[in-house]
């Protein structure tokens, strides 16, 4: 549907976490490089913090989309941004604040991101669309890579590209993507694919990215 290139941007909380440098290059390919930050409050796991993240920006051969999964949120975001986060993507659930916490975010300088769990309704974004570069649309709950995509989400993906009504931002879509579900996404409206087992599980990193993007380009 979109016109756009469709991006590629794999989840390292699949990969290797012993050897995370080694592992990043080897999906060099895509887009961006999507870091799963998980607090153990806002979801049900444990990841990574800013000194790790700072590690990744220093050998990274992609941009870092650092999706925070972290309650509270506000205290952390200098932090990621200084650790070389590009893109920092903030959960409209974890924030009672949304406008404030998305203008901090710009104002460090790093591009910016909200996201919504797949129960939450498209409303709580209509009015921050012009502080956002970055809608990501959650097609699981948040907290576990290689859980199953939820279908369910597919018309809010749809309903966020009207609601955008033009504007210049992408939507991200993260859970359960695969050659199968990419089409789909992207036919609703999706242009950045973030993908974790789907990659990470493949022995050729290079031809799991290509096949996503021919996928994606199916879509067209
Ligand atoms: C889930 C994370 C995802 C996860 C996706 O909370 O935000 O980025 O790694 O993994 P897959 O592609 O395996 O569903
Ligand atoms: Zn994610």
């Amino acid at each position: 549907m979109s016109a756009r290139p469709v991006l590629i941007a794999p989840s390292i909380l699949s990969a290797d976490f012993a050897r995370l440098g080694e592992e990043m290059n080897t999906v060099a390919t895509a887009d961006l490089m999507h870091v799963d930050v998980m607090d153990g409050h806002f979801v049900p796991n444990l990841t990574i913090g800013p000194p790790v993240v700072k590690a990744l920006a220093r050998v990274s051969p992609l941009p870092l989309d650092v999706h925070l999964m972290i309650e509270p949120v506000d205290v952390y975001l200098e932090a990621f941004v200084s650790a070389g986060a590009s893109i920092v993507t903030v959960h409209a659930e974890a924030t009672k604040h949304l406008d404030r916490t998305l203008s901090v975010v710009r104002d460090l300088g790093a591009r910016v991101g909200v996201s919504l769990n797949p129960a939450t309704p498209l409303d709580v974004i209509r009015y921050v669309l012009d502080k956002v570069d970055l809608i990501l649309l959650m097609t699981v709950n948040p907290g576990f890579g290689g859980q199953s995509f939820i279908e369910a989400v597919v018309p809010k993906i749809v309903a966020c590209r009207e609601l955008l009504d033009g504007r210049d931002v992408m939507i991200e879509v993260d859970g359960g993507i695969s050659p199968e579900t990419a089409p789909i996404v992207v036919r609703a409206g999706a242009d950045v694919l973030v993908a974790g087992n789907a990659i990470f599980t493949h022995p050729d990193r290079a031809a799991a990215i290509a096949d996503l993007r021919a996928a994606a380009s199916s879509a067209a």
